[in-house]
């Protein structure tokens, strides 16, 4: 089940952040900042069955035009299809044109799932991440139709 995410699920959240992304965490300010901007587009995804209280999966973050802001998947659920339940919800706003997101050069799984869900590399920013680049991946709102 994919609903907004609620100021309950922040502890869960910064857990998986910082086994998702080790370098560079988002602290929890940067959450509540993110919520209060991205309400509507703040998205967890839980296993509600969970005992004694749902689990939080994973998260999708992103904006009213399309900019993947954040994704990431409990690294005990991952290549459950967790992350492309996710990455669809995004992929499904009737009015977006594109899809896109930075990945870090290095992030080979990141990059492998984007690829795998129809996405395509299409330019670099040099030095994104400080010392790393990042590629500027995306899917066109054409492809998006396409799907399914
Ligand atoms: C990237 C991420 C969100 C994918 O989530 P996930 O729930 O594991 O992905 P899914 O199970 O939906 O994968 C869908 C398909 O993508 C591809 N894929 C996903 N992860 C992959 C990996 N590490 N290596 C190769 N292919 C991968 C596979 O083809 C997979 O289908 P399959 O399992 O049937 O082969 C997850 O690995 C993650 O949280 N990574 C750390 C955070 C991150 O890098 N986020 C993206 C940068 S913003």
């Amino acid at each position: 089940m994919i609903r907004p995410f609620s100021f309950s699920d922040l502890d869960s959240v910064l857990q998986i952040e910082g086994q998702s992304f080790p370098k560079s965490p988002y602290d929890w300010t940067t959450f509540l900042n993110l919520h209060a901007l991205y309400p509507e587009t703040f998205l967890v995804c839980i296993n509600s069955h969970h005992e004694p209280k749902e689990e939080i999966l994973g998260y999708i973050i992103f904006t009213q035009d399309g900019h993947i802001i954040s994704i990431a998947v409990n690294p005990r659920h991952r290549r459950k299809g967790i992350g492309r339940e996710l990455l669809k919800r995004a992929m499904k706003a009737p009015h977006f044109k594109k899809v896109w997101a930075e990945v870090r050069r290095s992030n080979q799984g990141a990059q492998a799932f984007y690829l795998k869900m129809g996405f395509q590399i299409t330019g670099t920013v040099p030095d994104y991440y400080g010392n790393e680049d990042a590629l500027v991946i995306q899917r066109t709102l054409d492809t998006i139709k396409q799907q399914d």
